[in-house]
């Protein structure tokens, strides 16, 4: 078996990519498609499904051909996803009730507040480990059934059903119409919501809150089991697809983050910091999240802290599309280097309003400090910047409540290529920061969690046999140095509160 290949699907935010892996983890192949974001009205964000669907079928075409390999050649498939993300289709037909509701839109910050009601944002926290915040699904799906036509009573009659972007392309890959299975895994299930942390299943009394039909939902499931098959007519027909996983825990489970205190940090459209709890769920008092980090067949699931931040890569994609500052967004490395540090400006991408570890719907993008002697170079620099500020206040939140002093922070993602970003990065948080060999880690993540159910990887040890270390960056900056600039940094962020009334 261990002649065969592992296919990982990382259906990300702003790209689809499908990856084939050896069992030494190396990457053999690589096909990617961009799919279009829509922004129909300030403050939402959409994708169509449809579209994503197609993409996902065209880089797993991509990447078999690429590497002269057939379905008969692939192991596993793993799917990873964008989490949060919200899908509602009709069963019979396959066709969605309308766009995927994507996790940045702040369209639900009314529904958000009313369902808080006098309790407040963590009326559901110890039940869920989340605040009610925009971000999350069971308010999406609300949403759409209060808006969408029709869609209430055809929910009701059992023909609309939801899921996480994983649930989208397991279904459609299983078959969709013709038997697709409706499932997803307990970590995209710990980011709707509605799913107990401590039963792992989903609670009815807040799907009632929300209004949402019991026969919506997915069945939930480990992170790394045999779901189903490709569909007959498909690319991967027969082939088990076995392993799913959120971006982020997959990320955490690819970089071999097994024991208790072990943490990663993904540079992606947003950053998302996991730390490994283990089998303890571990309630925050500083603004993270309380999440199932993964689940192995019917071993215990194992539980996570994370600070996550809606925008980061997506602040560098903002001023490439929407100021036509530079073409391509690695060209803001050499911008930020033709001055030596950010002028005074600090850019703080409140663009989803803030999430940790504040959780404020109603904070809105802010760049002060500005005087006449501002240039690009310096907005280029404060745009990096700001993605290590606002890690090092989640590093800071994830100390406090883990009582764990991290000893050093892998990283991972697009933006860990930016080495001025990542030094800055080391300087700001204190530790070492390091980046492994392979840094596609969410993907590989995702496909060792499918060959460990299929037997083609024994266990988690084949995962941190094959890590590798590729880059080191130590801190350097003067201490009293650090500390000015983190402090601007949060009068900076003060000035983004309570912007929309
Ligand atoms: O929670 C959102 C996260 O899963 C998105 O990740 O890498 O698609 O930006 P990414």
């Amino acid at each position: 078996m261990t002649d065969k290949y592992v296919l990982a699907i990382d259906q990300g935010t702003t790209s689809s990519r499908a990856i084939i892996f050896d069992h030494k983890g190396t990457i053999v192949s690589v096909g990617q498609k961009e799919h279009e974001q829509i922004f129909p009205r300030a403050g939402w964000v959409e994708h169509d499904p449809q579209e994503i669907w197609r993409n996902v079928r065209a880089v797993v075409a991509d990447a078999l051909s690429q590497a002269e390999l057939n379905q008969n050649d692939i192991a596993a498939v793993g799917i990873t996803n964008q989490r949060e993300t919200t899908v509602v289709w009709d069963k019979n037909t396959g066709e969605p009730a309308c766009n995927a509701i994507v996790w940045q839109d702040t369209r639900t910050a009314k529904i958000v507040d009313e369902l808080g009601g006098s309790e407040g944002q963590d009326k559901y926290k110890d039940r869920v480990g989340l605040p009610l915040a925009t971000y999350f699904c069971g308010p999406k799906v609300k949403w759409i059934l209060d808006n969408v036509d029709g869609a209430r009573e055809k929910a009701e009659a059992g023909d609309l059903i939801m899921g996480t972007i994983d649930s989208w392309v397991l279904w459609n890959m299983t078959g969709g119409v013709n038997g697709g299975v409706h499932v997803t895994d307990v970590t995209n299930a710990s980011r709707t919501m509605l799913m107990d942390l401590k039963t792992l299943d989903w609670d009815p009394e807040i799907a009632a809150d929300m209004t949402i039909p019991m026969s919506m939902l997915p069945e939930i499931r480990s992170s790394a089991e045999v779901y189903g098959e490709g569909r007959e007519q498909g690319m991967l027909a027969g082939v088990p697809i076995a392993g799913i996983l959120g971006d982020q825990q997959a990320a955490t489970f690819g970089q071999a983050c097994f024991e208790v205190g072990m943490a990663k940090n993904t540079y992606g459209t947003g950053n998302f910091m996991l730390i490994n709890t283990g089998t303890e769920i571990v309630p925050s008092k500083n603004g993270l999240l309380t999440t199932v980090c993964y689940k192995i067949g019917d071993k215990e699931a194992v539980y996570a802290l994370e600070g996550s931040i809606a925008v980061t890569g997506s602040l560098v994609q903002w001023l490439r599309d929407n100021l036509g500052m530079f073409k391509s967004a690695p060209e803001i490395e050499e911008l930020a280097k033709t001055v030596e540090d950010n002028g005074g400006a600090y850019f703080v991408p409140a663009f989803s309003g803030l999430f940790a570890p504040y959780w404020k719907s109603d904070a809105r993008g802010a760049l002060v400090g500005l005087t006449r002697y501002v240039n690009k170079g310096h907005i280029a620099r404060a745009v990096l910047e700001a993605t290590a500020y606002q890690t090092r206040e989640v590093l800071d939140a994830m100390e406090a409540d883990s009582g764990v002093k991290l000893a050093e922070l892998k990283v991972d993602g697009g933006m860990t290529a930016n080495e001025t970003l990542m030094q800055f990065q080391a300087d700001m948080l204190g530790v070492d920061v390091v980046r492994p060999v392979v840094a596609e880690t969410t993907a590989l993540g995702a496909a060792y969690a499918a060959g460990i159910a299929v037997g083609y990887w024994q266990g988690e040890q084949d995962v941190i046999d094959n890590w590798a270390e590729d880059k080191r960056w130590t801190p350097s900056m003067d201490q009293d140095e650090v500390d000015r600039k983190y402090r601007l940094w949060k009068k900076a962020v003060s000035r983004t509160f309570e912007w929309v009334d």
